[in-house]
């Protein structure tokens, strides 16, 4: 396959979402839509990319910095938009992609027949088409005589006996990169939006007596482009059902797939069980037989074989083959649990190693910390890892015992076997074999219970 370029049109305000933000930078499964564009026409091998921004420029730019980036400072439409990318393809005589930022469930595989298509066809130009049972906004593809492509008409300036065609065009295209923008130069803005068509080009090419074919798809969800909110939960529903499909026949089982929203990086073993209502994103490993969820929340994290994580929070930890999390835990970045290891209910862990079998069942928060292997940390105690000016660390020895509502006041040193007593403010390191004790002595006042009842019921 001849290399091709790419463009990507992602200048648009998209006054249809009623937003703040670019519509291109809106999300399905916690990537931008922009970006599912770009990694498309990445996987199909586009040799460049050039990404056309305007409208919210500098935030669009920041989500494609792999790209070639093309200004159009004022959005007179999409071929308009193709214009401004000429120069940065100046030289280029291969075939282009145009893909419009909008428009991201198109796979890979869909480029690549495209771009394959126009090179078996010699066409100018192949274009994208699919039937949609409600074709509204779509522009339609309009056929001659020969059933050849003859132009594409916008929804809005579709004459009312067009109004009934269905094959609409999907707003990606395949050009011979000179035809392509030799027909530009003769798009004018007469049509019901005064904006340079892109789709105009069809009707150009063939006056010129070239080539133009039509790519269908079987799958017209594939094309289904965003305009609205109502749209963009549509294909996150899509991209979420062809993911789950995927990881479920290699081996996920997923209790109810429409309830798991796994982003496209994810990367699950055999054997995960993924329960309702469980999100896992960004560089994400889960190992064999590990069961995450219900109600949980996983991002940049790997999973160890058979740890199970219950109703809890993990981002940018590592938990350790067998270990157990939640319910309810907190588990935030620099976190490593070792094998075995164990962090239960109402437990926050941040930037600490806990080591193999070492547990924190109830109620803690352990922060800045180095815990051995075998460790048990009783209820409710915590490291008090900040001093209101600067963080400080905590290391607990292997074997250690730390009684219920141990205050570890860092930094401090907690030797290996060492016991805490519960209620204890650890303030001074406690030698390893040793036992650390803080309180003041219990008074007891003999029958005062008693008393104080007796008196309230006279
Ligand atoms: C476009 C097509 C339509 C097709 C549909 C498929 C045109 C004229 N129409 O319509 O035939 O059925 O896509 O989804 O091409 N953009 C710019 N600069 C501009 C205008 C748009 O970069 O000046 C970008 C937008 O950010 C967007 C893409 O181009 O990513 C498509 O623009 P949009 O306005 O959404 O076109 P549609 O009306 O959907
Ligand atoms: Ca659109």
């Amino acid at each position: 396959m001849k290399q091709a370029a790419a463009i990507v049109l992602a200048a648009g305000e998209g006054t249809r979402m009623r937003s703040d933000v670019p519509k291109v930078a809106h999300e399905i499964l916690g990537v931008p839509l922009v970006r599912w564009v770009v990694d498309a026409a990445k996987a199909a091998g586009a040799s460049r990319i050039v990404t056309v921004i305007g409208h919210g420029a500098e935030a669009v730019a920041a989500l494609v910095p792999d790209t070639e980036i093309a200004v159009q400072d004022v959005q007179h439409g999409t071929g308009h938009a193709v214009k401004c990318a000429e120069a940065a393809l100046s030289g280029f005589d291969g075939p282009v992609l145009v893909l419009a930022g909008d428009v991201p469930l198109l796979r890979a595989e869909t480029l690549q027949r495209l771009v394959e298509m126009r090179s078996e066809t010699g066409a100018a130009c192949v274009v994208l088409t699919a039937r949609f049972q409600d074709p509204t906004g779509y522009g339609r593809i309009v056929r001659d005589i020969d059933d050849g492509v003859a132009a594409i008409v916008e929804h809005k300036d579709l004459a009312p006996e067009q109004l009934a065609t269905d094959e609409c065009n999907a707003g990606v295209y395949c050009f011979d990169a000179k035809a392509l923008f030799s027909a530009l130069e003769r798009v004018t803005p007469a049509n019901a939006q005064g904006e340079y068509y892109l789709t105009d080009t069809v009707a150009i090419l063939r006056a010129d007596g070239l080539d133009v074919e039509a790519l269908t798809l079987s799958d017209a969800d594939e094309s289904h482009g965003i305009n609205t909110r109502v749209q963009l939960a549509a294909a996150g529903k899509l991209m979420q059902r062809r993911i789950n499909e995927a990881h479920m026949l290699a081996g996920v089982t997923m209790t109810d797939p429409d309830l798991a929203w796994i982003s496209p990086g994810v990367e699950i073993g055999r054997d995960v069980v993924i329960e309702p209502m469980t999100v896992l994103a960004g560089t994400t490993v889960i190992a064999v037989g590990a069961h995450i969820g219900p109600s949980s929340r996983v991002l940049d994290s790997e999973i160890g074989a058979g740890a199970v994580v219950e109703q809890s929070i993990v981002r940018g930890a590592r938990i350790g083959e067998g270990a157990n999390v939640g319910p309810n835990a907190f588990i935030r970045p620099g976190t490593v649990l070792g094998p075995g290891a164990k962090v239960g209910s109402f437990v926050e862990v941040k930037n600490s190693t806990i080591g193999e079998l070492s547990k924190v069942p109830h109620l803690s928060y352990v922060g800045d910390a180095t815990v051995g292997s075998g460790v048990n940390i009783g209820a409710g105690s915590i490291t008090c890892n900040f001093d209101g000016v600067s963080k400080h660390p905590t290391v607990i020895g292997d074997g250690a015992f730390i009684g219920s509502d141990t205050m570890l006041v860092a930094p401090v040193v907690i030797g290996e076997g060492a016991m805490t007593a519960a209620g204890s403010a650890i303030t001074k390191d406690v030698p390893a074999g040793s036992l650390g004790i803080e309180r003041s002595e219990q008074r007891t006042v003999q029958g005062w219970a008693d008393r104080r009842r007796a008196g309230r019921r006279e």
